[in-house]
């Protein structure tokens, strides 16, 4: 991602403080500041406050806080797999990161455990940005052929997402906006519409901000607006990212997906869902299985930003004491998507094809 024209990660293993160093997330759009994680606590605080946050990226966060929790203490894996599983319990990928982590640990001895755990976090770390970068691939593909229907009546692709799934919710790249990315470098005019994603907004303050990094052309809009503009045919295809896919094809994203899903399907909009294979619930069946996170009442009844000050701060939009209800994520059924990106490939959204999808290779990593 360039930031300022220069390349930064979301996440690095920074060898002169040894320490882990990220983008706190909490503090974008308004301000870039970058923060040391030195222990289990500083990560596992770092996922559930959200300064990183986005299904890989939190994956990733959670192997270099346990290389943390190992250099103290190599003999709390198992307290700290606990700890760090605890911080959210929707996006799989937290899950699937310390379930590899576990299984290449616990067979060592305590003194070799903390330099492997560091060399696998930073393998990880890189394997991220290998599979984000093959997803945009598969994607700008797919980006390329609907343009080339679409270049004789249009002057621009208007792409819908929801959320941050961009390099901001990985390493590098991001899932659903790398083939954005990717899409523009072979020339394709690409325009975003960036739903604001309320509560948290992290359309507006987190995509709105990586896309104008990058140049690419956006508009933010409200989350209620996406219905509307596919009905005037100003959205030619949804691209969105996913925390966990299952199975049978059904997605469960941020809270507000399955609506845009819905309209894309009574307009007749493509709805795609670029993930990586480590996104991939094999063992739950549908999403009605997959646990919702449940947040602060807090995030639906005060909104953040900075004010003419410069401050930042949160003001009140609710009568104090009305009861709210923050669920995070939603599912996405299978047959309302057009189809799935990952960094093996493009596939249909239904069991078949991922079964046959998990026996495929990787050309990514
Ligand atoms: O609550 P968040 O900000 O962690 O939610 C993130 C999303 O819903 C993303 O769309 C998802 O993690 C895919 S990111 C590549």
């Amino acid at each position: 991602m360039l930031i300022a024209g220069k390349h930064l990660q979301t996440i690095w293993f920074d060898e002169s403080s040894e320490s882990v160093k990220i983008i706190d997330q909490t503090r974008l759009p308004h301000t870039l500041e970058i923060v040391s994680l030195v222990s289990l606590a500083d990560a596992a605080t770092a996922i559930s406050a959200m300064q990183v946050r986005g299904a890989p990226l939190i994956g990733v966060t959670a192997a270099y806080g346990l290389y943390l929790a190992l250099r103290e203490d190599p003999t709390v894996l198992e307290q700290s797999l606990q700890q760090l599983a605890a911080t959210r319990p929707t996006a799989i990928n937290l899950r699937w990161a310390l379930e590899r982590c576990q299984r290449h640990l616990q067979t060592l001895s305590p003194e070799n455990r903390a330099a492997e755990a560091l060399a696998l976090a930073r393998s990880m770390e890189r394997e991220d940005i290998d599979v984000c970068s093959a997803i945009g691939d598969h994607s700008a593909e797919l980006l390329d052929e609907l343009w080339q229907t679409k270049k004789s009546t249009q002057d621009r692709l208007n792409v819908l997402t929801h959320c941050n799934a961009g390099a901001l919710a990985t390493v590098d790249w991001g899932t659903a906006l790398a083939g954005i990315y990717k899409a523009v470098n072979r020339d394709i005019p690409i325009h975003v519409w960036v739903d604001e994603t309320r509560p948290r907004n992290q359309g507006a303050a987190l995509t709105c901000w990586e896309l104008g990094q990058q140049d690419i052309a956006h508009t933010l809009i409200v989350d209620n607006a996406g219905g509307h503009l596919m009905r005037q045919g100003l959205v030619d295809v949804c691209l969105v990212g996913s925390d966990r896919t299952t199975s049978n094809g059904d997605v469960c994203n941020k809270i507000g997906t399955y609506l845009k899903a819905l309209a894309a399907h009574d307009n007749r909009v493509p709805f795609y869902v670029a993930l990586p294979m480590s996104t991939i619930d094999y063992s739950l069946a549908s999403g009605d299985a997959i646990p919702i996170e449940e947040r602060a009442g807090a995030e639906v009844s005060h909104v953040h930003g900075r004010n003419a000050e410069g401050v930042h701060t949160a003001v009140s939009i609710a009568p104090v004491g009305t009861a709210v209800s923050n669920p995070g994520f939603d599912v996405t059924p299978a047959r309302l998507i057009s189809g799935l990106i990952t960094e093996r490939g493009v596939c249909a959204a239904n069991s078949e094809a991922l079964a046959a999808l998990r026996l495929t290779s990787s050309n990514a990593t």
